[in-house]
């Protein structure tokens, strides 16, 4: 039997997301500062197809039109990120009048369009002034992350409630300070660690910022999290599970709820604590989020490997397993994303769960002017089954928001990963609405009708 929306009650929330960086182009225009993005995309061999994101889909100039396009897809929600440089071009100190208007005309936008704004803070466009002084890695980072937070709350809190503070912490500390495949492109521990700490502090003083300037809202973060699964039932694979499930799931819910780092599964972390020891910041990680964004892609299976640093772990990858994957090698499980809900709803601080983004690149399908994008119809229905059944189990799961509404600019993917539900024609900058972006319309009830 199809899903339909009522089975997930009239109350939960329908979205879908962008982010400035990977949307907004206009990556100089009316005073905005650089981002270490915008450095990135500059240094040969970063990005797979050589692109950058100088205009990507031009949401700076079209936004309008995508909100629109948005609501006519049966969205209630509209999800997307701020750009920091753009607000703050240094990073700290004086504002830029011409970026807060921006994004005031975005958000009036999305409210005419009777749509509920979820404004994330912090979507991986760190002004490239603070990368100078070091970024995540320095302190001054979290002060500067503090004002930044304040200026948003207090410019923009009398029209938005709900809010992210961070996006996917243990990704964009991963990728970009421990294996320099993101911006700002930095390797090794000695970067990792202090980034972790200073983002973990960042999360909760960001969320404290925003709840002084902005009454009644309602304040959460968006955690990136796997189904961690033992290769094989041996002690060394379960030892080796429950390491990359420490780095992977628990590195920032578990400060932020007050527990400390997860350094009993993972002893490398006891580091942190070691060298943070004089701080005493230990009393400013929690933080008393109202709903926890968990993104779930894929599951990761991992095996003992003694020869992996630190981790003393593997991947086993989706393709030499032989599961279904999407276009980047990322196994499709629904049971992967029912495993980890229940995970976090089994948090006694974890009151309430949304998931903040979902969604997968598949190489569509264009003919006479229609996309054609079964697989990502079949991927929703499968996540979306899954995240049902999680429900009716009793996680309080109160929204689903979609990644993405257009094809964009996948970081270091470039554009050759397409996880829209509208297809873009970076050449024209047409939008084409696939068939899963009718078939959301079509579930949400308020859209146009499949073909
Ligand atoms: C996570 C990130 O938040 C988003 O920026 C990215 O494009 C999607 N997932 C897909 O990788």
């Amino acid at each position: 039997m199809a899903i339909t929306r009522a089975d997930f009650g009239p109350d939960f929330r329908w979205g879908v997301v962008i982010s400035a960086f990977q949307n907004e182009g206009a990556h100089d225009a009316d005073g905005k500062g650089p981002s270490i993005w915008d450095a990135f995309t500059e240094r040969r061999g970063k990005i797979k197809d050589r692109s950058h994101a100088r205009t990507t889909t031009d949401f700076y100039n079209r936004y309008l039109d995508d909100i629109l396009l948005a609501r006519s897809l049966g969205f209630g929600v509209f999800r997307f990120s701020l750009s920091w440089p753009r607000i703050i071009p240094e990073g700290t100190g004086a504002l830029n009048p011409a970026g807060i208007a921006f994004y005031h005309r975005v958000i009036d936008a999305v409210l005419a369009a009777g749509m509920e704004p979820y404004v994330t803070l912090y979507h991986w466009d760190l002004p490239l002034a603070l990368e100078k002084k070091g970024g995540w890695c320095h302190r001054g980072t979290v002060h500067a992350f503090e004002s930044y937070a304040t200026t948003c709350g207090r410019e923009f809190g009398s029209k938005v409630r709900n809010w992210i503070v961070l996006n996917e912490p243990f990704g964009f500390t991963s990728l970009g300070y421990m294996l320099g495949v993101h911006a700002p492109g930095k390797f090794g521990l000695s970067y990792f660690l202090p980034a972790v700490h200073h983002v973990a502090m960042a999360q909760a003083i960001g969320g404290r910022a925003l709840r002084a300037e902005v009454p009644g809202a309602r304040i959460g973060v968006a955690y990136s999290c796997s189904q961690i699964i033992p290769f094989t039932d041996n002690e060394n694979d379960r030892a080796a599970a429950s390491r990359i499930n420490a780095l992977f799931n628990r590195l920032f819910i578990e400060p932020a709820l007050g527990m400390g780092y997860p350094d009993g599964d993972f002893p490398l972390l006891a580091r942190i604590a070691r060298r943070y020891a004089l701080w005493r910041d230990w009393d400013q990680l929690p933080f008393d989020f109202d709903f926890i964004g968990i993104q779930n892609y894929f599951p990761l299976v991992v095996r003992y490997n003694p020869f992996m640093p630190y981790l003393n772990a593997s991947e086993v990858k989706a393709r030499y397993r032989k599961v279904p994957t999407t276009a980047l090698g990322w196994e499709i499980s629904g049971n992967g994303l029912y495993s980890i809900l229940q995970q976090f709803a089994a948090y006694p601080g974890v009151k309430e769960i949304m998931i903040t983004e979902g969604g997968a690149a598949f190489a569509d399908m264009a003919e006479n002017g229609k996309v054609h994008d079964p697989e990502r119809i079949a991927y929703y229905d499968e996540y979306l089954r899954a995240a049902l059944l999680a429900k009716q189990s009793g996680v309080p799961l109160t929204g689903y928001f979609a990644w993405t509404l257009t094809d964009n600019f996948e970081w270091a993917e470039g554009y050759n990963a397409r996880f829209g539900l509208v297809h873009v024609d970076f050449e024209t900058q047409r939008r084409t609405i696939k068939s899963s972006g009718r078939w959301f319309a079509e579930l949400l009830g308020n859209g146009e009708r499949s073909p």
